[in-house]
């Protein structure tokens, strides 16, 4: 059977199934009224019920015949049911991990209806965006393949990359210390990804994150990585209510100063969330940690652009055996980083550049 069909006879039974526990529903409510929110829990669990038991329409986004032939989107709905698959969660979604029969490893994203940025928004310009997005060919950017529209979620399926986000290889393993060779490789890679999306001249234009963080992305190799996430950023309607654009615009210690007084996502305000990025690179502290704001520290600490003062901040488990042409890299590195963060947007670099600064600095 097509992994992507529901069949006729499923579709009729499910109908049947649902009617009989809307009235079965309905009539026990006897005269209190019908309860909305325990109905839509009823349903919710129903959901689970029907993920689990039979294949959900499923619907390709790539042309890629490998991934058609290894990719079974019934068992990775199986998988999404599971709650032992889960890998991450995130502010927008939670990321499940299904493994094929072949051995191929996919990651679910299951993105919620009913949170904040998803009530401005309609599901046939979602599915139109993801079209648009699985024709882009970038080797830093997770390409979406399949999709899975329900009432209350939307899956889109990924290749898996095989080590979590940047966030747990920076952050949470202690043994593994990431070289300076990787994540000097890790913040080209992420730069050259944000010039592509930038740069792209899509149906909808460039693309734009509604937020870029550690933890949105993901890695394929200690020194690869891919950035996720970024379909959210196209799904808001700016022209919409304030409060909801600048709640979830951003993540906690990445968001540009000026989102405070704009409502709009912009390419410089991504190049921000960048700097940021690089600097958690070149620290090895989290964005916020402990109530310290790391663009503060990092402002503060290399307010006099003198040597000794700014070698204060990077990661010292990097310099004690760091070679002095290692040292001026992450200087230069970090330099780059403060420009990316600078109020002032003017002084910001575009995309662009900021890769072209970022390869130079390999020929130092
Ligand atoms: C896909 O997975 C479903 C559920 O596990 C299974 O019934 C079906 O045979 C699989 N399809 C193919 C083509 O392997
Ligand atoms: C979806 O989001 C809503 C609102 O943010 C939340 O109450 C609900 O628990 C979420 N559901 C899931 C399955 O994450
Ligand atoms: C994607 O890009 C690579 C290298 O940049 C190229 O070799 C390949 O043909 C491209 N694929 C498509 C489908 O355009």
């Amino acid at each position: 059977m097509d992994a992507g069909v529901l069949s006729f006879a499923a579709g009729s039974a499910l109908g049947f199934v649902l009617v009989t526990i809307i009235v079965v529903f309905i009539s026990r409510q006897g005269n209190g009224g019908l309860d909305i929110m325990a109905f839509v829990d009823m349903l919710m669990g129903f959901e689970r019920f029907l993920i689990q038991f039979y294949s959900v329409k499923g619907h390709w986004i790539t042309d890629n015949s490998i991934h058609k032939s290894k990719l079974n989107l019934s068992k990775a709905m199986e998988a999404v049911s599971k709650p032992v698959n889960m890998m991450l969660k995130s502010e927008f979604c939670t990321y499940y991990k299904a493994v094929m029969p072949c051995g191929m490893s996919y990651c679910i994203k299951k993105l919620n209806w009913s949170c904040k940025a998803f009530q401005l928004f309609n599901p046939e310009r979602f599915v139109q965006e993801l079209m648009v997005l699985g024709k882009l060919n970038n080797s830093n950017i997770m390409i979406p393949l399949a999709y899975t529209l329900t009432a209350r979620s939307a899956y889109v399926v990924y290749k898996n990359p095989q080590h979590g986000t940047l966030f747990d290889l920076l952050h949470t393993s202690c043994d593994n210390v990431l070289k300076w060779e990787e994540r000097y490789s890790i913040a080209v890679g992420i730069a050259r990804g944000l010039a592509f999306l930038h740069g792209c001249s899509t149906s909808t234009g460039p693309i734009i994150l509604l937020h870029l963080s550690t933890k949105s992305i993901l890695m394929e190799s200690l020194s690869k990585p891919l950035i996720g996430d970024f379909d959210l950023g196209k799904v808001i309607k700016p022209s919409k209510t304030m409060e909801t654009i600048s709640a979830v615009a951003g993540s906690v210690g990445y968001i540009p100063p000026e989102y405070a007084c704009t409502i709009k996502v912009t390419p410089s305000g991504n190049v921000y969330s960048f700097g940021i990025v690089m600097l958690e690179l070149l620290t090895g502290r989290p964005a916020i940690s402990e109530g310290t704001n790391l663009a503060e520290l990092a402002l503060t600490r290399t307010q006099s652009i003198h040597h000794d003062k700014c070698k204060e901040i990077l990661d010292c488990r990097l310099l004690s055996d760091a070679s002095s042409g290692v040292r001026d890299q992450m200087l230069s590195l970090l330099r780059i980083a403060l420009g990316c963060i600078a109020v002032s947007l003017d002084e910001r670099p575009n995309a662009e550049s900021l890769l072209d600064m970022l390869l130079n600095v390999a020929t130092i």
